[in-house]
């Protein structure tokens, strides 16, 4: 298969991004650093099945009017860290809008079979709940 994930350099963006590898999965991974490091996924960067991407999410989305991934993990998100309080307005803009927009790209580019592949991680963020519980949704 071959997937995207979002906030590839993020603490569970780079565990997923391994696992996927490892099980023989083309993986493309973006990521702008807002709090993921190079250093998360030092190690996979010489995978020739691993495309890592230094950018926002949401210009991704704009330059590739449509893509032929066979599944999509959302991960990038503002997480309840410090950024999440301080900066409520750029947590509004990539957490919901930016999860919108990503929605409505894996739509237009129909991803196949789109019920079960695109994974969202950061509904417990847009729902403020706790961090016990299923986070993941199909969609
Ligand atoms: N850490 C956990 O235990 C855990 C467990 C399950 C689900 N989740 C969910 O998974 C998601 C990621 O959590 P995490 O702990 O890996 O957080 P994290 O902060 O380590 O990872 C998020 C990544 O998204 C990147 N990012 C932020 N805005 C971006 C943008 N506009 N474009 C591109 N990249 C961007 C950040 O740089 C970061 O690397 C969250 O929604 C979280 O709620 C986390």
């Amino acid at each position: 298969m071959k997937v995207l994930i979002t906030g590839a350099a993020g603490l569970t963006g780079a565990h997923l991004v391994r696992n996927c590898l490892a099980g023989g999965d083309t993986v493309v991974g973006i990521d702008n650093f807002f709090r993921g490091t190079r250093d998360n996924i030092a190690e996979l960067l010489d995978n020739d099945r691993f495309t890592f991407l230094e950018c926002d999410f949401r210009e991704y989305i704009k330059m590739e009017r449509e893509a032929d991934f066979d599944g999509v993990y959302h991960l990038a998100a503002i997480v309840p860290t410090r950024y999440f309080y301080e900066e409520p307005c750029l947590t509004y803009e990539v957490n919901c809008q930016g999860t919108y927009e990503i929605f409505q790209w894996a739509l237009r580019s129909r991803i196949p079979p789109f019920c079960q592949r695109l994974k969202f991680g950061n509904i417990r963020t847009f729902k403020g709940v706790s961090h016990q519980g299923n986070n993941a949704l199909s969609v």
